[in-house]
């Protein structure tokens, strides 16, 4: 029975990635930070619904890149991961301080391929491993107001697009599904006449759903998908990019 590690699986992207893959049949270890009862809910879902599979919880704060073996020595073996965590912040970039840059460059990026260079051997044994970020839009489209988490969200694009060259011998593909703006708790601190006014944008006419998302991360999952790999999907309903 293949497993995956979900980072972000108590955030609303990670949870419909959860459901979606347990679903196919996947054993999943659910990670979350500041928000264990999404979590918990989550495991009392699915462990009814696919009683033969694994959901094991873990815990882990992105912005240490230092103490990754507590999470590492966790896990048994992994056939994916997907990097479904992330925070933003709205304003000026004349206005964002330090911490703030080196928040989102840790948690979008410098944890993340700090996890992976210990992850590498694991994802290699099946033959068929995965690895899939959700960047965003705004890595290849760039916002303003949300300058530096553009700039995070491309490179993670920018490090698929490398990574993906040194492990496809090994069988495993590396990804980003980018979406455009989708209806999650990462978008209410925005007012409703600001939410109208970017769909009012979007060819398709309204935000993605977490499911339009979790959809082309199971889809990379799949044994069938294993020659796409150091690409950028954009899953935008037409929007930007
Ligand atoms: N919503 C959008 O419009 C949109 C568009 C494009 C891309 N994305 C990307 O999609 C991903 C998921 O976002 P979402 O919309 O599902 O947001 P969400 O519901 O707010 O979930 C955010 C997730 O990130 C985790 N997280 C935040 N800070 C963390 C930290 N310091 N350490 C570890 N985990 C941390 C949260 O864990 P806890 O809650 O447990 O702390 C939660 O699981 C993000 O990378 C985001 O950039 C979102």
């Amino acid at each position: 029975m293949p497993a995956a590690l979900i980072m972000g699986a108590s955030g609303d992207i990670g949870g419909a990635v959860a459901r979606q893959l347990a679903k196919n049949g996947w054993s999943l270890y659910l990670h979350y930070h500041a928000h264990q009862a999404p979590v918990a809910a989550l495991m009392r879902e699915l462990a009814a619904a696919y009683p033969k599979q694994d959901f094991i919880p873990v815990a882990y704060d992105l912005t240490d890149a230092t103490g990754l073996s507590q999470l590492t020595q966790q896990l048994f073996s992994l056939d994916a991961v997907i990097f479904a965590a992330g925070q933003t912040y709205y304003h000026l970039f004349k206005d964002t301080t330090v911490q703030e840059l080196t928040a989102l460059m840790r948690v979008h990026l410098l944890t993340p391929m700090a996890l992976l260079t210990q992850l590498q051997d694991k994802l290699a044994a099946s033959g068929r491993g995965r690895v899939v970020f959700i960047g965003s839009v705004y890595g290849g489209a760039g916002s303003a107001m949300e300058v530096a988490y553009s700039t995070v969200k491309g490179g993670q694009s920018a490090f698929v697009h490398a990574y993906a060259k040194e492990v496809a011998s090994l069988g495993i593909t590396v990804n980003v599904v980018a979406p455009g703006a989708v209806a999650t708790k990462m978008n209410e601190m925005f007012d409703p006449a600001t939410l109208a006014a970017v769909q009012a944008e979007i060819p398709a006419a309204r935000f993605a759903q977490p499911q339009d998302v979790s959809f082309y991360v199971a889809m990379l999952l799949q044994p069938e998908a294993a020659y796409l790999t150091g690409q950028t999907l954009y899953v935008t309903g037409g929007w930007l990019q």
